[in-house]
């Protein structure tokens, strides 16, 4: 009988690809996907530590597993990603957690098939977490999720340092693929049908910086933009502060990039910007987003904003409401501050107490919703050219996908995942489109 996996990710698309890649890597030592998470012989659990309630969901769900590992001790449960880079969190799974059986971190994924063998060997607990690595292994095997669209990390890390975040903590310096290794995974993928990809780096703008022969973000962009049997390009994060007006001109320009891009803003206070190590001010922000809509008429701004940091007052939201209501974004993820041990901010006096977060950040969702409501209206009646991702779980006759701009539609049609079609759209609501498909 084959031996089983199953994956559990939490977190953000990029422990999504190191997922792929450990999937990939378990199936190439032949193992194959289980339906049933808790049959599995090999549980990997993938964590995420961005905010508190994170970690709390992966305690619960390592919890779970203690009783497969008591009725089934031959089972390998194995614990690895952003947590589990940080000491506080290795400790407690030393301590509390003795049946999870390897703990492995961001820097050697690539080491899983190695670690695995060596727990085979000796029955005993194997932690192997590097603190930081310049290697970035290529052609790992990949079992994607999808066939039509894909996941391509192009730079690994970060260098930011914002005072909230742990992210550069848990994946070290930045570092970027060389740019061949890019466009080689690119085509490959489009040559077996992928007609999507998400450029993936904490901060896509600064990529290239370090490789031996410079290579920018709007460079790598055009060439991607070449390749012939890819539809969409999307990328994802753009810090404000590195976006060039090259990669500007490059998103106008290009073909196939979705116009559209997320460029986070975490506060519209000058103060706050600044106690969060952002490197940008509101008055920037705010000519970055004219400018931006300058050059791509067409463009969709989708952000991310955080309330109640230490000391933000009062006057400081407001200052968030209103480069909110100024830039009109298209989509925005909120988040309540979450103290990270190790970061600046969590050291920091003023820490805000809960019910005023609470009261602000609904504020906040209610200011956005009435922007979005107002903004999905422009929607109605047109036609949107749709990939489709998904079946509808609650009704098989409804597709789900994305227009370019990146809003959710679902739609009736007679269509296949991974389909290019044209959709009327009928009706808007606030975080999704329905419409029908016409061709
Ligand atoms: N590299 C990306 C984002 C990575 S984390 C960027 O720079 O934009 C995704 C988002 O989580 C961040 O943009 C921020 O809004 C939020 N976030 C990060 N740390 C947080 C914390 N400690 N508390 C609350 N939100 C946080
Ligand atoms: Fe975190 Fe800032 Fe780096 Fe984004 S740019 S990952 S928010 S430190
Ligand atoms: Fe979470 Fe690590 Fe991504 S902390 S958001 S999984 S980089």
């Amino acid at each position: 009988m084959t031996k089983t996996y199953t994956i559990i990710t939490f977190g953000c698309q990029m422990n999504e690809n190191d997922s792929e890649k450990l999937a990939g890597m378990l199936e190439q030592m032949g193992y194959s996907p289980c339906e049933n998470d808790k049959t599995a012989d090999i549980i990997i659990i993938n964590t995420c530590s961005v905010r508190a309630n994170a970690d709390d969901k992966f305690f619960g769900t390592l919890g779970e597993y203690k009783a497969v590992k008591k009725n089934s001790p031959k089972t390998v449960i194995a614990v690895c990603g952003c947590m589990m880079q940080q000491e506080v969190f290795r400790n407690e799974i030393k301590e509390k957690y003795r049946f999870v059986d390897i703990i492995f971190g961001t820097h050697n994924i690539s080491e899983f098939p190695r670690l695995l063998k060596e727990y085979e060997g000796s029955g005993k607990r194997v932690t192997e977490v590097l603190e930081d690595t310049d290697y970035i292994p290529e052609n790992l095997p990949c079992k994607r999720q999808f066939i039509h669209k894909a996941f391509v990390s192009i730079t690994f890390g970060c260098d930011n340092f914002c005072s909230y975040c742990i992210v550069p903590y848990t994946r070290g310096r930045e570092k970027s693929r060389k740019p061949e290794d890019i466009i080689a995974e690119i085509e490959s993928l489009s040559q077996n049908g992928c007609k999507e990809v998400l450029l993936l780096g904490q901060n896509v703008n600064s990529y290239g910086k370090g490789l031996e022969t410079p290579f920018s973000f709007a460079r790598l962009l055009k060439e991607v933009d070449k390749i012939e049997a890819l539809e969409r390009i999307r990328f994802m994060t753009s810090h404000p502060k590195d976006l060039s007006n090259e990669v500007i001109e490059a998103i106008a320009q290009g073909k196939k990039i979705c116009k559209n891009i997320h460029l986070p803003v975490q506060s519209g206070s000058d103060r706050i910007l600044k106690l969060m190590n952002r490197h940008y001010n509101r008055d920037y922000y705010i000519s970055l987003v004219e400018r931006i809509r300058k050059a791509i008429p067409e463009v969709t701004i989708s952000t991310d904003i955080i309330v109640g940091f230490p000391t933000e007052t009062e006057e400081d939201f407001l200052d968030t409401l209103d480069i909110v209501e100024k830039c009109s974004f298209d989509s925005a993820f909120t988040f309540i501050y979450s103290p990270r041990i190790g970061t600046m901010a969590a050291a920091m006096e003023g820490q805000i107490p809960e019910d005023t977060v609470k009261e602000r950040f609904n504020r906040l969702v209610a200011k956005m919703q009435d922007i979005l409501s107002e903004k999905a209206k422009e929607y109605e009646n047109t036609v949107q050219e749709i990939i489709a991702d998904g079946i509808s779980r609650n009704n098989p006759e409804i597709m789900s996908g994305r227009t370019p701009s990146n809003k959710l539609v679902n739609f009736k049609g007679n269509c296949r995942v991974g389909d290019s079609v044209k959709v009327r759209i009928t009706e808007a609501k606030t975080y999704y489109l329905y419409g029908e498909m016409i061709q």
